[in-house]
């Protein structure tokens, strides 16, 4: 069976292309979710994507992940980063690997945006790399999945 893996995107990212744009980019949310699939599919593994600006309803997906055999998750919390211990408290739940994933380098904005209820849990986190930033993220999930990513330096 093929190793899956869930892509999850926090609330306003449904706006991206038209939000923001010197911040976030031209590049809308379901641009970047089709490329993600497809290179899934190019690395032999299943990838999906949800969005949510609800709160509750990014928990109930991470509760549901290690059920639905999830394998490893790709998230950027959007605003949740700087604010959700509940979110926080469904990832050490199901203690899956993840990557926290944010399009701008939020170290470089307002002080708010400095501190993630999120990293410390995460294998890794990537900021300010655009939608790059979720490709890279799921290469190194691919990697980590099939056991290569030692050896890829
Ligand atoms: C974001 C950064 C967050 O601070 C912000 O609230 C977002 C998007 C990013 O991808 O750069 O909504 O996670």
């Amino acid at each position: 069976m093929a190793k899956l893996i869930w892509v999850l995107h926090g609330p306003n990212l449904n706006l991206l292309g038209v939000r923001e744009p010197g911040i976030y980019g031209a590049t809308s949310l379901s641009l970047i979710d089709e490329g993600l699939v497809r290179y899934g599919q190019d690395r032999g593994v299943r990838v999906e994507t949800f969005q949510s600006n609800h709160e509750g309803e990014l928990i109930d997906r991470i509760q549901a992940a290690p059920q639905a055999g999830v394998d490893f998750l790709v998230f950027n919390p959007a605003a949740f980063t700087h604010t959700s211990i509940a979110i926080r408290d469904a990832l050490a739940a199901v203690a899956l690997p993840f990557i926290e994933v944010h399009l701008s380098n939020i170290h470089r904005r307002e002080a708010f945006r400095h501190h993630s209820y999120m990293s410390e849990l995460a294998v890794g986190v990537i900021a300010g790399l655009g939608p790059t930033g979720y490709r890279l993220a799921l290469e190194f999930a691919c990697d980590s999945l099939a056991g290569t990513d030692t050896v890829r330096v």
